[in-house]
C-alpha cells in the first residue's frame, strides 16, 4: 500500500496526535471510543507516529469523549440541527454520532482539509470547508443550513494568542447568537509544562492561550453552561470509560490537582 505523505504546517501537524491517540485506544483491550477509522488512517498515512508518547495520547481520547457527550446532547435536543467542527483535523465525530438527520461542517486550514479530503468525502449532509476559525467568509455557508448550531473547537483555540480567540468568539457571537460553542481551555500549570510533554518532543507547535478559569471569559459574550475536567466528565460519558480512567482520574486529581484541574472542556452559549 502506498501511504499518503503529510504536508502540514506547524500547528496543523498536531492533528496527528489525537488521531494516533484514538488509534491506540481502538487497539487497546478496553477502548473508550473504539475508533476503527483512526486505526485505518494511521496505517494509511506516511508518518512516524511512534514519536508521539506520553499521557496526552490517552488525554486526547478522554477529551474527545467529553466533547462527544455534548454533541450527543445537542443532537438529542435538536436532531435536525447543525454541528460545525472548527479545526476538525482528522476527527471522526460524525462517523460516531451522526443520527441520519443532522447537518455537519468540518472547517480547517487548507492543508489540513486537503489531507482530510484524501480519507473523507462530502455528502449531502456533511461538508468540508477550507478556511480559518478567524475568517468570516464561511459563515454564509453555515447559516444556510438549519439551526440551531453547535460549534465545537477541540484542541484548536489553545494554539492561538488570546486576542485571536477573542476575535473568533466575538465574530461567531455576532453572527450566530444563542448558538452553543464548546472548546477547551488550559491554565498556567499546563501551558508552562509543554516543553516537558513527550508528545511535543518532535513538534515545534506550542499552545499559546492561557486561561486559568473558563468562567472568567464570560465577559467576551459567552455564558458558561458546563465545564468538565478528566476527573469530572458527564456521568453518562464516565459510564463508558474503563475503570482506569473512570476512577483513576478523580484519584489523580486528588493526589496531584494541578495535573488534572488545569485543563477544562467547556460548553458555552454565545450571547
Ligand atoms: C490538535 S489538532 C485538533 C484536531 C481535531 N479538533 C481533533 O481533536 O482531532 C489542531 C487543529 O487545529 C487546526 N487549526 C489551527 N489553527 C486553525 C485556524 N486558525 N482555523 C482553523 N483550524 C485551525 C489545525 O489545522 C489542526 O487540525
Amino acid at each position: 500500500m502506498v501511504k499518503e505523505p503529510v504536508e502540514l504546517g506547524t500547528v496543523q501537524e498536531t492533528l496527528l496526535i489525537p488521531l494516533y491517540g484514538r488509534a491506540r485506544d481502538a487497539r487497546s483491550r478496553n477502548p473508550v471510543l473504539g475508533d476503527q477509522k483512526a486505526v485505518e488512517l494511521v496505517e494509511r498515512i506516511d508518518y512516524d507516529f511512534s514519536t508521539f508518547t506520553g499521557p496526552s495520547l490517552a488525554g486526547s481520547v478522554l477529551r474527545t469523549a467529553i466533547f462527544d457527550g455534548w454533541v450527543s446532547r445537542f443532537l438529542r435536543e435538536h436532531p435536525a440541527g447543525t454541528v460545525v467542527e472548527l479545526g476538525s483535523g482528522l476527527n471522526t465525530r460524525s462517523d460516531r454520532l451522526d443520527n441520519g438527520r443532522a447537518r455537519w461542517f468540518d472547517l480547517d486550514l487548507p492543508d489540513s482539509i486537503a489531507l482530510r479530503r484524501k480519507f473523507f468525502d462530502d455528502t449531502d449532509r456533511a461538508t468540508m470547508i477550507a478556511g480559518s476559525v478567524l475568517d468570516v467568509d464561511w459563515f454564509d455557508q453555515v447559516a444556510d443550513a438549519p439551526g440551531p448550531y453547535l460549534f465545537v473547537s477541540e484542541a484548536v483555540l489553545l494554539y492561538l494568542p488570546e486576542h485571536e480567540v477573542r476575535t473568533a468568539v466575538r465574530q461567531l457571537g455576532e453572527r450566530f447568537p444563542g448558538s452553543w460553542l464548546s472548546f477547551d481551555t488550559g491554565g498556567r500549570a499546563m501551558m508552562g509544562n509543554q516543553d516537558r510533554n513527550p508528545v511535543f518532543k518532535t513538534l515545534s507547535a506550542r499552545m499559546r492561550w492561557v486561561c486559568d478559569d473558563p468562567a472568567s471569559i464570560e465577559a467576551w459574550g459567552l455564558r458558561l453552561l458546563d465545564s468538565r475536567t478528566f476527573a469530572t466528565p458527564q456521568p453518562e460519558v464516565a459510564r463508558g470509560w474503563p475503570h482506569r480512567f473512570r476512577y483513576g482520574m478523580p484519584l489523580l486529581a486528588r493526589l496531584a490537582p494541578p495535573l488534572v484541574n488545569t485543563y477544562a472542556m467547556n460548553l458555552y452559549t454565545l450571547r
